[in-house]
């Protein structure tokens, strides 16, 4: 059953074709560029570029798949949540046409989706839900924080989440300090590289903390303090080097270290990782180690697949078809808050 999905509940424009359990096509168009003016997305310029650039995903989606329209089984899109404007432009085209086709349409949770994105695997990805395990899911990206307890495929618990800023929003924050452009994770990855992670003590956050939530306002705080306190730090490109490579390594530290904690608490054998910020090399590499340690099996997303596509739309989508889900209603609406805990 060839499935249609589409993601723009953010800035990423995205339309993937799915085939039991294949991903055809995975088509993303990336507004970064638009945005990175205004130092963050600006959601009325998110819906529009989801307007203009919609129709040509999806064309380009179904010639990549070789999948003519009219031989869809099924579409899908992200219902929520997300930038309302955005959502709207990607949930209603996909309704329309599924009501059009007379085909079953279903409206899919974006944080649900990230936690089968680290299940696609190979060229073209595939998921590999044969091997599925209980896992510890980590979804970090630019909006949100999660750890999530999954036990079995359709059936998890959030643990937490971030009380303030989102680990992708202390990347932003910090490297706006540092007058690094938006998004600025990939260059604090990139510049962290060729410097020191002890050069400079940050904070951890609630990393002795028992609960599974995170914050991390306070570390970008620290990290203006610290800036203010050194004053002519930032000409000098090997000390903005180990700044980077501190503030990365606060961060990363207790992403690592809360991700294990409840992995080990929960006697779950796998964790998994997904969303922008998993595209972080310490991160991986700090990860990996660590679940080497713990005898932890760890599944990251493919770096194509750690931000936000219709793929994991679709993959998901098409597990819920195949065990007789309900479709969701054509006059259902978007749900820009729809929480985790709230999906079935
Ligand atoms: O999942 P995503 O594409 O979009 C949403 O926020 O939903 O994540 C974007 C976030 C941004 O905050 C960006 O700075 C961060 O992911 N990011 C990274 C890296 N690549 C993207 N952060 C750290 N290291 C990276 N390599
Ligand atoms: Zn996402």
């Amino acid at each position: 059953m060839p499935l249609l999905a589409i993601e723009t509940s953010c800035d990423e424009t995205g339309a993937a074709v799915v085939h039991r359990g294949r991903v055809l096509s995975n088509v993303v168009s990336s507004q970064i560029s638009l945005h990175a003016e205004y130092g963050g997305v600006v959601p009325e310029l998110a819906a529009r570029e989801h307007l203009r650039n919609l129709m040509p995903v999806v064309r380009l989606a179904l010639s990549d798949a070789s999948v003519a329209v009219g031989q869809l089984e099924a579409v899908a899109a992200t219902r929520g949540p997300g930038l309302p404007s955005a959502l709207m432009v990607g949930f209603k085209a996909a309704q329309g046409l599924a009501f059009v086709l007379g085909r079953p349409f279903l409206g899919i949770h974006h944080h649900e989706a990230h936690l089968y994105s680290p299940w696609l695997k190979g060229q073209p990805p595939v998921a590999e839900f044969l091997k599925f395990q209980p896992n510890l899911s980590l979804i970090v990206s630019g909006g949100h924080t999660l750890l999530v307890h999954v036990r079995a495929e359709l059936d998890h618990t959030l643990l937490g989440s971030t009380v303030d800023d989102a680990a992708g929003e202390c990347f932003d924050k910090v490297g706006k300090l540092i007058g690094l452009p938006y998004p600025a994770g990939p260059e604090i990855d990139r510049l962290a590289e060729g410097g020191n992670p002890k050069a400079y003590d940050f904070p951890r956050p609630m990393i002795d903390d028992p609960s599974d939530d995170f914050s991390f306002s306070g570390l970008k705080t620290s990290v203006r303090y610290f800036l203010r306190d050194h004053p002519g730090l930032l000409d000098d490109p090997q000390r903005v080097r180990d700044l980077c490579a501190s503030a990365q390594a606060a961060i990363v530290d207790v992403l690592v270290t809360k991700t294990v904690r409840a992995a080990r608490r929960l006697r779950v054998g796998c964790v998994t990782a997904s969303g922008g910020v998993s595209c972080n090399r310490s991160l991986r590499q700090r990860l990996t180690a660590a679940c080497e340690r713990e005898r932890l099996a760890l599944l990251l997303a493919g770096t194509s697949l750690c931000t936000d596509n219709a793929a994991m739309i679709g993959i998901l989508a098409e597990r819920k078809l195949m065990r007789r889900s309900e479709a969701t209603s054509s006059s259902a609406d978007i749900l820009p808050n729809w929480a985790l805990e709230q999906v079935q």
